[in-house]
């Protein structure tokens, strides 16, 4: 497998071509930034991290039956992943109350919800990822509602999972993000994609409460790297520097 040409770079992660057409490498920066890209900076091997974490957990996923784009580690930042086209609307899953849902609807924050909140947010980074509804999704075709009702049941089977996994490493799993791609290999499948990292994780210590994810960072928290190396450390991950 060849690495070529750089195909996108986000804010977050690089994207490379390979010699196979259905393949990329995804690979993981240590650049973070808040608030639609106002707020910028570094935290220190946070893509080894979240490399590392994202192919732990997508590995995990599947050996539920839970598809993903992963294929395998290439060490370091990267990861070698399939293809996809990626559906243009980021789900997120809450299963206790914080950030966006305290600022916008008043909850306490730290509140365990009733059932998991399911919300869907149009990937768009001139409009600020707005907060829309299924109907908005299946009006404007970003996607169809047999592929919206895949995801939302595979985001469940996924939460059941990742509360399982976090919880036995002493972690509350508050919220996180996830986003879907259509395998450009095999007839635009839906699988899950992106990553799974503390950048699209909100992750609480179950004892104390100490936030060990990107909010260090967005609210000048501090310890930033420390809280991402702590993650790694209970998930039994090595990080090489
Ligand atoms: P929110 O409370 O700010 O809406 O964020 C909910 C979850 O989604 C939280 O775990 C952080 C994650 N997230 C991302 O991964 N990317 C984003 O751009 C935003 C706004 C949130």
């Amino acid at each position: 497998m060849e690495k070529r040409e750089k195909l996108y770079e986000g804010k977050a992660k690089v994207l490379f071509a390979t010699d196979d057409p259905d393949l990329v490498i995804q690979y993981f920066k240590d650049d973070a930034t808040a608030f639609n890209g106002e707020k910028k900076g570094t935290i220190a091997d946070k893509g080894v991290v979240n490399n590392l974490m994202s192919c732990r957990l997508m590995q995990l996923l599947q050996r539920v039956g839970l598809p993903n784009h992963f294929v395998k580690p290439l060490g370091g930042r990267e990861q070698l992943v399939r293809r996809v086209e990626i559906v243009p609307v980021e789900v997120v899953v809450r299963n206790y109350s914080a950030g966006s849902l305290v600022r916008r609807l008043g909850r306490p924050e730290g509140e365990q919800l009733a059932r998991p909140l399911v919300e869907f947010y149009y990937k768009s980074d001139a409009l600020g990822d707005p907060l829309v509804t299924v109907d908005h999704i299946e009006l404007f075709g970003w996607a169809e509602d047999d592929e919206l009702e895949q995801i939302v049941e595979t985001t469940h089977r996924i939460n059941d999972v990742l509360l399982t996994v976090f919880a036995q490493i002493d972690i509350q799993l508050v919220d996180y993000k996830l986003e879907f791609g259509r395998l450009t290999a095999d007839r635009g499948v839906i699988v899950l994609a992106d990553e799974i990292s503390p950048d699209t994780c909100r992750l609480w210590d179950i004892h104390t409460g100490q936030k060990l994810d990107k909010d260090r960072f967005r609210l000048d928290l501090g310890g930033a790297a420390e809280a991402y190396q702590e993650v790694a450390r209970r998930m039994g991950l090595a990080v090489e520097r």
